[in-house]
């Protein structure tokens, strides 16, 4: 049951991948679950994969997913490549396209096409670190405090509207891979909640490109790292 005690309607979404899978995992895990609290209010039609050997491709498999391989380099160009994409994405006529570590760059004609259903899940605190290497460029920089965003897609790279951030300290000392892994279970907890929300009618992108988000509980107020004595 959601918030309002009535049963929403599963909606069919597809997920794009091309590497380990451990987000398709965390989709899945909540997808098979029966309970509506913890569900994900989509049923996983299909994964499509850009590379045949995207480990992602196991994990949909063992969880009796049908897959699809595009790879992208049997294509003359990237139109081309997305516009197979748009056709094996209709077979199972998606309501969500979720990215789930998809590395290939969308065209825009693609992007409009399913404007506002189109999500992605990015590991950082954007606007900062856009791109690749997000967590070298975060201790480089020395941010303090780092994170993962869950957000539409637009044209533009990882520009699209915010729809939920996740925070986790940068602790001293930290290795690339120790602050990976932080942002990694976090990304695991806002991406499904994301789609859920989505599923259930509850975001809204206004008109300055914002997200609204009509969630039952209230934010949970500031997050300090290092954490700051009160006074
Ligand atoms: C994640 O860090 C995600 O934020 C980024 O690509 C990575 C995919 O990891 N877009 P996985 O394939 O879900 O394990």
């Amino acid at each position: 049951m959601n918030d309002s005690g009535l049963k929403p309607t599963i909606k069919p979404i597809v997920v794009l991948v091309s590497g380990r899978g451990s987000n398709l995992q965390a989709l899945l895990t909540r997808a098979n679950k029966e309970r509506w609290d913890t569900a994900l209010g989509a049923k996983i039609a299909s994964v499509v994969s850009n590379r045949a050997d995207a480990e992602a491709l196991g994990v949909a498999r063992a969880h009796h997913v049908p897959v699809h391989i595009l790879d992208h380099e049997e294509f003359g160009s990237r139109a081309a490549f997305d516009e197979a994409l748009a056709r094996t994405l209709e077979r199972y006529a998606p309501e969500l396209i979720v990215l789930a570590g998809f590395t290939r760059i969308l065209t825009a004609p693609f992007v409009e096409r399913y404007d506002g259903r189109i999500m992605n899940i990015h590991p950082s605190l954007l606007p900062a670190f856009p791109g690749l290497d997000t967590h070298r460029r975060a201790l480089q920089a020395g941010v303090r405090i780092h994170g993962c965003t869950a957000h539409f897609v637009t044209p533009a790279l990882d520009s699209g509207p915010i729809i939920v951030q996740a925070a986790v300290p940068v602790e001293p000392g930290d290795t690339e891979e120790q602050l990976a892994a932080r942002v990694l279970a976090q990304e695991h907890r806002i991406y499904p909640q994301a789609i859920r929300w989505f599923c259930e009618g509850r975001l809204r992108i206004g008109r300055s490109g914002a997200v609204t988000v009509d969630a039952a509980r209230p934010a949970e107020g500031a997050l300090t790292a290092p954490p700051v004595e009160s006074r």
